[in-house]
């Protein structure tokens, strides 16, 4: 659906780059997990099951943070492609706005439930390897308020996200345009 009524657009000018795409669905798939887990966890689970989904956590969660950052440094070095040109100043507003949450929330949200761990006295693993400091002591009042805060941000991105889903839907299925063809895996018509 994406390259159709594209021929104006030089190849692969119109689309996000391969690296940046691939990174889109790399941080996708590790959403869908991390979320997922998270859900369990606030279900009840026999103790050594829940021991076990809160270390994915941390682990899936951190790696989190780190490919956003990589991600970051890619988007600060590769301009991604010029925005459609009938897109309203309001959207295009909001859709900048959203993305750059998206950056900053994935970046800052793990490191504050690294700061909640802390508090409850758990020391927590970079990707499950790589043992971090604690970030706080345990019971410190900052860390402790993490423990609500970061949940409640995590709601506040997942809102985000079906804010996002739902535009991608809305181009690809009412407008009918490139947009979403512009992230999606595959190679660029015309070029194949
Ligand atoms: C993108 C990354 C992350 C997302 C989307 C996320 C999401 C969530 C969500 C939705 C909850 C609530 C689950 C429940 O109610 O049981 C939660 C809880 C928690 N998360 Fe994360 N998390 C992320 C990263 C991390 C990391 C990296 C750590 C630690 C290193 C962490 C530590 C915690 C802790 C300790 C709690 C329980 C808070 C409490 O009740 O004390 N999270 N997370
Ligand atoms: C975990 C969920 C998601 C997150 C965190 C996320 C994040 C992002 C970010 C940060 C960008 C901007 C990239 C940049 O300019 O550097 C973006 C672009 C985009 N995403 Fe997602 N995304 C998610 C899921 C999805 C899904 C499921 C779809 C499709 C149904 C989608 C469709 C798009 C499209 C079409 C663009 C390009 C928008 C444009 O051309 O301006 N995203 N996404």
């Amino acid at each position: 659906m994406s390259a159709a009524g594209t021929t104006t657009h030089a190849a692969g000018g119109w689309r996000y780059d391969g690296v940046a795409r691939a990174f889109h669905w790399l941080v996708v798939a590790m959403l869908i997990v991390q979320y997922s887990v998270a859900l369990l966890l606030a279900s009840f689970l026999p103790k050594s099951a829940e021991e076990a989904l809160a270390n994915w956590h941390f682990a899936m969660g951190s790696s989190v943070c780190v490919v956003m950052l990589a991600r970051l440094a890619w988007r600060f070095t590769h301009a991604p492609p010029p925005p459609p040109a009938d897109l309203s100043p309001g959207l295009r507003l909001l859709s900048r706005a959203t993305h750059w949450t998206f950056y900053a929330g994935f970046i800052v949200l793990p490191v504050l439930g690294w700061a909640a761990a802390s508090a409850h006295g758990i020391h927590v693993k970079l990707a499950g390897l790589i043992p971090l400091p604690m970030l706080g002591q345990k019971d410190n009042p900052i860390g402790k308020a993490m423990q609500t805060v970061h949940p409640a941000l995590a709601v506040t991105l997942l809102a985000l996200i079906a804010l996002h889903i739902a535009g991608a839907l809305y181009h690809a299925f009412v407008k009918r345009d490139e947009v979403l063809g512009r992230i999606l895996p595959g190679r660029d018509a015309g070029v194949a």
